[in-house]
């Protein structure tokens, strides 16, 4: 793994595509719901059929194999060096739980949808709440750093980087 001193191009559109979908997911998860609920109560057969929610998640689910194995072979830039070492702890966990959860939720999500089991859909459910409250802790490190700390953060994965330099 290197250290660079910038996230490559491919790095900061995984990131922001990603957030994109996720907004999708958090928002447009009523149709699934639903039917998950009919398949428990027996209104509907307990099997599985295409839904918009469980497509797009597998979508997030590769995209997000593809920005781990990229984390893993171009590295990330060092935290700044104003961020204080608690903070820099916080930020590392935070970064690490949404790759964890980022592959995660699709593998429960699909579990349960696929075998039509209750506890991987309870999994998916607590998931879904740890990983809203890392999104809300991480939107405020960043806010903090960028207006309180003031170490330009939102710049290093601002999509205006991807326009100024060529990387994997
Ligand atoms: C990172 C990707 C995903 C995110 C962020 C996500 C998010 C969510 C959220 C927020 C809920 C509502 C949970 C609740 O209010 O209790 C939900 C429910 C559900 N999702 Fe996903 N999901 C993802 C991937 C998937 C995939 C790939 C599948 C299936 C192939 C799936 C199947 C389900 C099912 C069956 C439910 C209803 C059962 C339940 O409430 O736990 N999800 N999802
Ligand atoms: C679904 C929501 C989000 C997820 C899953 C997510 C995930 C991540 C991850 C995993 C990293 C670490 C990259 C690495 O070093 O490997 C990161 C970095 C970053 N994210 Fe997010 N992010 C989300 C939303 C946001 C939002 C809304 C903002 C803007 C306020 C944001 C701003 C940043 C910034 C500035 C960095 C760079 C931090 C640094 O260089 O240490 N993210 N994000």
């Amino acid at each position: 793994m290197k250290d660079p001193i910038a996230y490559s191009r491919a790095q900061i559109a995984l990131h922001w595509i990603i957030v994109v979908l996720m907004l999708g997911q958090y928002l447009l998860h009523g149709g699934i719901e639903a039917a998950w609920g009919a398949r428990m109560d027996g209104s509907l057969p307990n099997e599985p059929f295409p839904n918009p929610h469980a497509i797009v998640g597998i979508i997030i689910f590769l995209l997000a194999i593809w920005r781990i194995a990229l984390r893993l072979r171009v590295g990330a830039p060092a935290l700044p060096e104003k961020e204080p070492a608690a903070l820099k702890a916080v930020a590392k966990l935070t970064h690490l739980a949404f790759y964890v959860l980022l592959v995660g939720m699709p593998i429960s999500g699909a579990l349960a949808w696929v075998l039509g089991l209750e506890l991987p859909a309870n999994a998916h459910g607590v998931a879904a709440k740890v990983m809203l409250a890392l999104i809300v802790l991480h939107v405020a490190g960043a806010l903090f750093q960028q207006f309180v700390l003031k170490t330009g953060l939102m710049e290093r994965m601002s999509p205006k980087q991807m326009m100024q330099k060529s990387g994997s």
